[in-house]
């Protein structure tokens, strides 16, 4: 999956990075990000996970992106399609059985299955099923297993053909359950280093969030800091600002609650995070510079700030964090 920018980490270099893997295909949320993976040259398959507005599947069908379908007036929006652009038009049957947001209902596959056989064709090509778990990175695994029985009672009913594309398993279920592989997994979040819950060891550390000092201040008691001053020296103090702030994608929350390591040290955030500054209590830690390197996401040195520890934080999942970075943050790739 490298939907909403690859995880945020920029789609066309996340791709670069798993073809090495060799992939089956790659998974988007819109027709938009399918069109700018074969405009970066991917051959490969494209799915779109999402039900995507009615004008959109012509330019879906034209470049060979193929649509997932939740109800039967978008398996004939793909036969149209594939009719207007002369193309063969590629969907996927997703079978809702507990996620809610999309699918068709597991339960009803005897008033929906014939009709999406008669809307198959030669040009319209029903190339799999699957469904999306809800819970897999609970403990609980009831959940999980009772979507895995419904998803399959709808298969055993809709006898989709053979060669057909059977799947289910998000990051978290294809690391927790891995007899529910069938032929393909989609893992997204762990691929980006967030975890998958309580129980699996945490994945490689992949995100690392930095930035520069821009200023030292050494101020005396009583200096208030940032907006609604909701810091104050207690004493003579020494302040460090960060050029990264909410602007950037950092969590606004944070302020007088994260940390940053630097020099060595993990130091407090202090104040309000601005939009493009924070700033970090540096009293008594020696050898901090300007233009030295802060790390607040990841590994420095022997320190480390999780990308889940940030999440919890901030009171929201690694994936909102990692997508939540805007463009005026410089990805840089580095191999180690
Ligand atoms: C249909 C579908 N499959 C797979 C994934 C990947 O999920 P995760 O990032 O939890 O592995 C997503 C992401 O939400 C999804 O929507």
């Amino acid at each position: 999956m490298v939907k909403a920018d690859g995880y945020g980490l920029g789609m066309e270099d996340v791709v670069r990075t798993l073809e090495s893997e060799d992939p089956w295909g790659f998974g988007v949320a819109t027709v938009e990000e399918g069109l700018r993976l074969r405009g970066a040259g991917v051959t490969i398959p494209v799915i779109i996970f999402n039900p995507v507005p009615p004008g959109s599947y012509d330019s879906a069908v034209a470049h060979d992106l193929t649509l997932t379908v939740s109800d039967l007036d978008s398996v004939e929006r793909v036969a149209a399609a594939a009719t207007r652009t002369g193309q063969v038009g590629r969907f996927q049957v997703e079978i809702d059985t507990g996620m809610g947001r999309s699918g068709f209902d597991w339960r009803r596959v005897a008033e929906w299955g014939p009709g999406l056989v008669d809307r198959t064709s030669s040009t319209s090509i029903w190339e799999g099923c699957y469904t999306h778990f809800h819970s897999a990175d609970l403990v609980d695994d009831a959940p999980t297993r009772t979507q895995w029985e419904n998803f399959n009672a709808a298969l055993e009913r809709l006898e989709p053909e053979k060669g057909s594309l059977i799947h289910a398993c998000n990051a978290a279920a294809a690391m927790r359950y891995p007899t529910f592989a069938a032929d393909a997994v989609r893992p997204g979040i762990f691929l980006y280093g967030g975890s998958i819950g309580e129980g699996v060891a945490p994945p490689e550390e992949v995100v690392r969030v930095r930035a520069r000092v821009t200023l030292i201040r050494d101020v005396p008691q009583s200096t208030t800091l940032g907006y609604g001053a909701t810091y104050r020296s207690s004493g003579n103090e020494r302040w460090a600002t960060l050029g990264i702030g909410y602007g950037d994608g950092f969590p606004r929350v944070l302020g007088n609650r994260g940390s940053a390591l630097l020099a060595g040290q993990r130091l407090p955030i202090i104040g309000r995070i601005s939009m493009d500054m924070t700033v970090v209590d540096i009293t008594g830690a020696g050898g901090v510079q300007v233009g030295d390197v802060a790390t607040l996401i990841g590994r420095d040195g022997d320190g480390v700030i999780p990308l889940d520890e940030i999440a919890d934080l901030a009171g929201t999942i690694s994936y909102e964090i990692l997508t939540g970075f805007t463009a005026r943050m410089p990805r840089i790739w580095m191999t180690e």
